[in-house]
């Protein structure tokens, strides 16, 4: 079983708290969505799930409890982040690129999951060889998440992948996004500020402010609810 129950009394940086009673959970193969404005507190929940800030509490992954555990128990636990920014090594080629999210797999599946990745992304695939630089915004992010995916990962975890996209790669990374998930069962822990496609993919959604959960329900009641219209959705 691989459900996360993230039940956080706080979590911070330092002497400095910035999550406080944030409970949620990721069934297995669920879909979940973070939404808030800038410094909310969206990327430390991720950051705390992959054992990046101080916390208190509890995080269950299935079976196991992953408070004190170090980030590299956590991804090999099943746990892929796919961090703000893509985090996408520049200096390395689109392949190779691939290569490091599989690290952790014998060498012979990373280098076979590695050219399925590219065959599925011809966009990638053409580019196998050239330094992940040279590659659009959209690319880069598409290669942030098959990066991730090469670690076969139970749950992603998705830190504003529309960030800096232009609505139209942005709606076409979502179909994929969305794609991918289904096909390989994968879990998804996502934060977004664009509110309307994330409702769109996700099952459930939380709104976070200022460190704390004040709304969560299914995520077509809350593309519904005037208050989330009115603050996230512009209508
Ligand atoms: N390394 C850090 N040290 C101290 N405070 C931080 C650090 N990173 C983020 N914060 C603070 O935590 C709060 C939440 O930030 P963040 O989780 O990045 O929010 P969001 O992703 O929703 O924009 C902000 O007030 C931010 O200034
Ligand atoms: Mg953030």
């Amino acid at each position: 079983m691989s459900r996360l129950a993230v039940e956080i009394s706080e979590a911070g940086y330092g002497p400095v708290t910035v999550l406080r009673d944030v409970e949620l959970e990721v069934p297995e193969g669920g879909r979940l969505v973070i939404l808030g404005a800038n410094g909310a507190g969206k990327t430390s929940i991720l950051r705390t799930i992959s054992g990046l800030c101080r916390v208190s509490g509890s995080i269950r992954w299935g079976d196991a409890e992953l408070v004190g555990a170090p980030p590299y128990r956590v991804a090999a636990a099943g746990i892929a982040h796919v961090p703000q920014g893509r985090g996408t090594f520049g200096d390395l080629t689109v392949r190779e690129n691939l290569l490091v999210g599989g690290a952790t797999r014998q060498r012979r599946t990373a280098l076979a999951d590695a050219d399925r990745w590219l065959e599925r992304f011809p966009r990638l695939g053409e580019r196998a060889s050239r330094a992940a630089s040279g590659l659009s915004g959209g690319e880069q992010q598409l290669l942030a998440i098959a990066r991730a995916l090469m670690s076969a990962p139970r749950l992603l975890l998705l830190d504003e992948p529309s960030l800096g996209l232009a609505p139209k790669i942005t709606v076409e990374l979502f179909a994929t996004l969305d794609e991918l998930c289904a096909e390989t069962g994968t879990a998804m822990l996502l934060v977004e500020q664009n509110a309307e496609l994330a409702l769109g993919i996700a099952e459930q959604a939380v709104i976070l402010e200022s460190g704390r959960i004040t709304i969560r329900g299914p995520a077509a009641e809350l593309r519904d609810n005037d208050d989330v219209r009115r603050a996230y959705l512009g209508v």
